[in-house]
């Protein structure tokens, strides 16, 4: 992906969250952004998948504007797939009703057409057997499979994942991290937040560390895992390596 990002900024009621982001990367597919509790992160993330628009600057994607009006940003979502740390999921309904939603609802697909891509998806990801099962009666890992089934079901140009494991309990954290990785294998484009620094490490083809809305360091993950020069980001990595 190539992602030119200018001045951005973002404030909620006088408080700066994003101040004066600048970042110029192409020829990345795997982008991984850690950083401490309020520093920005998904407010940024919500901001490229067009969920919230800056008060300032510009985000180019692939060469594409985010647009600001109403309209277009509408459009704009349909192109990308968003994971949230708490799935997201409707509780009403089932695993495959759940991924067929957007494909009915927002890409045009017939029933039939959206439950058998469903139904592919779910196979996919070892889901078929809770494909008739509400969220409730899914493990936590399993409701994140079905909510990253539904982002990748609409063929999105890139996949966003907000602390994807974080409200996981640990046995459930690696089956989710390899659906992720997998989808990076096979050439997805993703932007990913996330605490796991190991996973972080392994899966970025670059890192963003992102704190008090600024990026205070970014490299390659040489260069922010093993080698952190910026200050900041080596008291941050002390503290969430400690145990
Ligand atoms: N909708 C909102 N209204 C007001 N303040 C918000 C809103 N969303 C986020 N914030 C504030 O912006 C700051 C950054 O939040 P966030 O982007 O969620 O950080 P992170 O994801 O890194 O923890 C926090 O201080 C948070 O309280
Ligand atoms: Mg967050």
């Amino acid at each position: 992906m190539k992602l030119d990002i200018r001045g951005l900024s973002k404030a909620f009621d006088e408080k700066k969250v994003l101040s004066d982001i600048s970042l110029h990367l192409d020829g990345i597919r795997s982008l991984v952004i850690i950083g401490p509790s309020g520093g920005g992160k998904s407010t940024f993330l919500r901001i490229l998948a067009g969920l919230l628009v800056p008060e300032a600057g510009e985000v180019i994607i692939n060469g594409k504007p985010i647009p600001t009006e109403e309209s277009s940003l509408r459009e704009y979502r349909k192109t990308m797939g968003m994971v949230f740390q708490s799935y997201n999921l409707f509780p009403h309904m089932t695993a495959v009703e759940n991924i067929m939603l957007p494909l009915v609802h927002v890409h045009g697909y017939g029933q039939e057409e959206a439950r058998e891509h469903a139904m592919g998806l779910l196979a996919r990801f070892q889901l078929s057997l809770h494909a008739e099962k509400k969220p409730a009666l899914l493990s936590g890992g399993q409701k994140q499979r079905v909510a990253i089934a539904r982002a990748v079901a609409v063929s999105p140009s890139f996949l966003l994942f907000d602390e994807p494991t974080s409200a996981l309990d640990p046995e459930f954290t690696s089956e989710v991290l390899d659906v992720i990785e997998e989808l990076r294998e096979e050439g997805k484009d993703l932007i990913l937040v996330t605490h796991e620094m190991g996973f972080a490490r392994i899966v970025s083809d670059y890192a963003l560390f992102l704190d008090e809305g600024t990026v205070a360091a970014a490299g390659t993950p040489e260069e922010i895992f093993d080698y952190p020069a910026e200050e900041r980001l080596r008291l941050f990595l002390a503290k969430v390596l400690k145990y």
